[in-house]
């Protein structure tokens, strides 16, 4: 088959499309024929090996331990282990390519991928391939980090930093589904299409700064993590939540070995004096639950993926450049 093939960590350009094997099949995993993987920044994390300290996590230390990079995607069943009920030849699914973590290569830049089945669900009619490719990875981050969602029902206020990128855009409509009234904050580009996926108010980071405006908040979703806590503060209800996802600005941060690991160790302290950085103490869900919450809300039509753009496997080092370079108006795809 065909795949992107990475040898080392370093750039895009150094990605090659090759012919390699065609993954061998286990007895609980599913050989998917990929139509369609995602570009994201966990992805940029294991091609450029930044910050370093994603080696130690799992990646590989010297060079990536698996050599084909892409963590979600969506495609049709080629064949299926002994021990697979679930799924069967020619069914549409969409999924993650990993179990564990984004910190490793996943195989998805590849015309066929071998995948636990449980990490799969079957691709709703409504959406299309790109789209459904776009959703897993970004999707369980979001549902990862929105364990008490059901809390944020009519009435509360969130504000979703970072709305407009992979995370941020599925945040605020896994938010709004629940009622919250929500702020999104993003570039000005970016705005319309906020408002489109449901956002009640927009603010321009360009223009202004939410941690200044005066409004307070149940939640503050941030993706970027511009400003300190202490800033964030400013903005929080007395009894609201701060969650930090976390963004490396595809090396800009300069954080180039720990990157921001040493700031979530720091919330983590201070969560111990600070009712705003507690966790909401339910357990994280699982991959499997997750894909059926996401398939769930697709299906519904209450989350709609966008797509900003589409390359084939043999562009994979020009639409990387894209995301890194380029506005977006929402996930770019790679198409097999
Ligand atoms: N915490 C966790 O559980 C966890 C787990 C796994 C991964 N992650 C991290 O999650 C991140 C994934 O994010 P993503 O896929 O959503 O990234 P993304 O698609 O690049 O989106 C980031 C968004 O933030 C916007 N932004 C940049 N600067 C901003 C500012 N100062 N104020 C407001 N918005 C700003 C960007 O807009 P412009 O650039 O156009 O301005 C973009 O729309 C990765 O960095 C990954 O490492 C977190």
């Amino acid at each position: 088959m065909k795949a992107i093939v990475q040898d080392k960590y370093g750039a895009p350009d150094d990605l090659e499309l090759r012919d390699v094997d065609t993954p061998a099949v286990g007895d609980d995993d599913v050989l998917v024929r990929v139509r369609a993987a995602s570009v994201h920044p966990d992805v940029w994390h294991i091609v450029s090996g930044r910050p370093f300290v994603i080696r130690l996590l799992g990646a590989g230390f010297f060079r990536p331990k698996k050599s084909i990079p892409g963590t979600d995607m969506s495609g049709i069943v080629e064949s299926i282990g002994t021990n697979v009920t679930t799924f069967r030849s020619g069914d549409a699914v969409f999924g993650e390519t990993i179990r564990t973590d984004q910190w490793t290569n996943g195989g998805a830049y590849a015309e066929y991928v071998s995948v636990p089945h449980d990490l799969l669900a079957l691709k709703p009619d409504n959406i299309t391939f790109e789209q459904a490719a776009s959703v897993s990875t970004s999707g369980f981050i979001a549902l990862m980090n929105l364990r008490d969602v059901p809390r944020l029902h009519t009435g509360k206020k969130v504000l979703v930093n970072g709305a407009g990128g992979g995370v941020g855009a599925l945040a605020l409509q896994i938010i709004k589904s629940h009622g919250a009234h929500v702020t999104a904050v993003d570039s000005t580009s970016k705005l319309d299409m906020l408002r489109a996926l449901g956002a009640d108010e927009v603010i321009d980071y360009t223009m202004e700064d939410f941690t200044r405006g005066g409004a307070r908040y149940d939640l503050i979703f941030d993706v970027p993590g511009n400003h300190q806590f202490s800033e964030c503060r400013r903005a929080l209800e007395p009894d609201g939540r701060y969650v930090l996802i976390g963004h490396e600005r595809f090396g800009a941060s300069g954080k180039r070995v720990f990157g921001i690991v040493p700031y979530f160790f720091k919330l983590m302290f201070l969560s111990r004096f600070v009712q705003q950085l507690r966790g909401p103490g339910i357990p994280m869900p699982t991959r499997k639950d997750a894909m059926a919450v996401l398939r769930d809300l697709l299906v519904a039509g209450k989350i709609t993926p966008i797509i900003d753009s589409t390359y084939p496997l043999s562009e994979v080092s020009e639409a990387f450049r894209h995301m890194i370079e380029d506005e977006l108006q929402g996930k770019v795809i790679i198409t097999t």
